[in-house]
């Protein structure tokens, strides 16, 4: 059985003490044993703060993004390597706002799943359709090119590979896909990650997100092909967000 991942996905929000606050309530909330995997994705500035209280804790700590190469002349970016070094073992690649609004391509998105996996630490691809690509019926098409590319520097072994389901039209829209959408899409990907992967295939979680909120996770994570939730807007409050992580309990 695959156990439940749920992923706090911050994206530009909250200061160094304003992450403090949150997770000093997040770790009680959590428990000791919640029985899932609980990620928390801060900025990259709250990164440090966040490792240190993070220790003994249950939850892990993870880089919304991050650059493929070790080191170089790449002004702005952080590595996969600057991210090891502080603890970090789950990196997002390819999140729509990346692809969309910094125009990251499939084949940078594939470098950077490959570099994550190269330094032991999960890599989160994200992949979904826009709404137009939906209403032409290509959503599908979409979605296993995203794959492909995204998985076409990891060889035969998908070490910890997590795949998240983000229809781009369900992200901080308030308006979700329909629970069955979603698993019709997730049990795509699960047919694809089997045929890439064979047997290991099977053991690679499949979340969904877009508008996931305490009052709709259950509909999502209850669903046969969906492992866990990547969450955006309800994760900025630690009830919400632990909330929606202990719907994800099986
Ligand atoms: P919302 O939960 O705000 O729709 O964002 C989803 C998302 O982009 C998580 O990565």
């Amino acid at each position: 059985m695959r156990r439940p991942i749920v992923v706090a996905n911050w994206k530009m929000h909250k200061t160094v003490p304003e992450a403090r606050s949150y997770l000093r309530r997040l770790i009680e909330l959590v428990g000791r044993d919640p029985g899932l995997d609980v990620v928390v994705l801060p900025s990259f500035t709250a990164l440090p703060a966040a490792a240190e209280m993070l220790v003994g804790t249950p939850i892990a700590l993870g880089a919304q993004n991050a650059h493929p190469e070790a080191s170089g002349a790449f002004t702005g970016e952080v590595s996969v390597v600057q991210l090891t070094d502080l603890g970090v073992r789950y990196v997002v690649c390819g999140h729509s706002e990346r692809r969309h609004l910094f125009g990251e391509d499939d084949a940078l998105i594939g470098r950077k799943v490959q570099a994550v996996t190269a330094h032991g630490q999960v890599p989160i691809l994200c992949v979904g359709e826009t709404l137009d690509e939906r209403r032409a019926g290509r959503a599908w098409e979409v979605v296993a090119r995203q794959l492909e590319a995204g998985a076409s520097e990891l060889g035969d072994d998908p070490r910890g590979l997590v795949i998240a389901y983000e229809p781009v039209w369900a992200i901080g829209t308030g308006v979700a896909a329909q629970p069955a959408d979603a698993q019709a899409m997730a049990s795509q990907v699960r047919g694809w990650l089997r045929d890439r992967f064979g047997a290991k295939g099977d053991e690679i979680r499949v979340q969904y997100g877009g508008s996931v909120k305490p009052d709709n996770a259950r509909e999502f994570l209850s669903l046969p092909d969906v492992d866990g939730a990547l969450v955006g807007g309800a994760s900025l409050d630690p009830g919400a967000f632990a909330a929606i992580a202990h719907a994800a309990r099986r």
